[in-house]
């Protein structure tokens, strides 16, 4: 499995993961490489696909567009990215607004390194797509920016880099999703003492659940033992936090 086709470029650990978990779970083997393939579309495979990552690659190659076009055009194809693309960059001041960050860790960072360092951050990313991780990566090298990726299951408690401040953009229903309690566990050993924590408002498909008040009493109350929580605001459809660990 761990080789098939539209996972390739998946994080070897997530899939070993999800392989050892529905290998426990299902004695047939096909039911459990079926059960693989759908986690790896709910957790990765819905926010970019192969072709999606291909036509991404070719902006970066296409030396006839402006670069800024390239970028907006890329950055349309992941589908965080392109949630945010209307109004990204009043998104972005009001979130960072007063705090001034140099450097950022993104975790779980899809495409946002490639904005972030157009904008002239140093940034270092973390995702289990490896797709994604080449692209920030390639793009990163050929600009001339200070911003790179890794491809590591933040599951599997890598390494991670200090930082003036942290990003878990829409990052952590994907994770509480792969493992009750994983989000704080996160959290917790993040090396930055601020991180700025956002949540879809809204569901891939455009549609209103409910989820502004569920995610903001889940995450007051899961978070407030270990953070003060410094704002809340919805900004464009985007739940954000911004949050700073409680001394001692
Ligand atoms: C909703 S997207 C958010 C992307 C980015 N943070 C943003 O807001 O633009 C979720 C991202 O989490 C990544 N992801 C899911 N599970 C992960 C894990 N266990 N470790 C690292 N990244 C993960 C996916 O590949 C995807 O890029």
């Amino acid at each position: 499995m761990s080789s098939a086709g539209k996972y390739k470029d998946v994080c070897t650990e997530t899939v070993a993961r999800l392989e050892a978990r529905f290998a426990e779970r299902f004695k047939n083997a096909r039911e459990a490489e079926k059960a693989v393939k759908t986690a790896l579309h709910q957790i990765t495979g819905a926010f970019m696909t192969p072709d999606e990552l291909k036509r991404a690659r070719k902006l970066l190659a296409d030396e006839t567009l402006p670069p800024e076009q390239a970028l907006t055009e890329a950055l349309r194809l992941h589908a965080s990215t392109r949630e945010r693309l209307p109004h990204i960059d009043a998104f972005y001041g009001a979130l960072l607004d007063g705090l001034n960050p140099k450097s950022l860790l993104d975790l779980a960072c899809g495409l946002n390194p490639l904005y972030l360092g157009a904008r002239g951050y140093s940034v270092r990313g973390v995702d289990i797509s490896g797709g994604c991780v080449s692209l920030v990566n390639d793009w990163a090298a050929a600009r001339g920016w200070d911003v790179s990726a890794e491809c590591r299951d933040l599951l599997c408690d890598p390494p991670l880099h200090e930082a003036d401040m942290a990003l878990a953009m829409k990052l952590l229903p994907v994770l509480e999703q792969q493992e009750k309690g994983a989000a704080m566990r996160l959290l917790r050993r993040v090396p930055a003492a601020m991180i700025a924590v956002t949540f879809p408002m809204k569901t891939l498909g455009g549609r209103s659940v409910g989820m502004e008040s569920h995610y903001s009493e889940w995450f007051e109350a899961t978070a407030r033992g270990d953070f003060d929580i410094l704002r809340r605001e919805a900004l464009f459809g985007e739940l954000c936090y911004i949050v700073r660990r409680k001394a001692g």
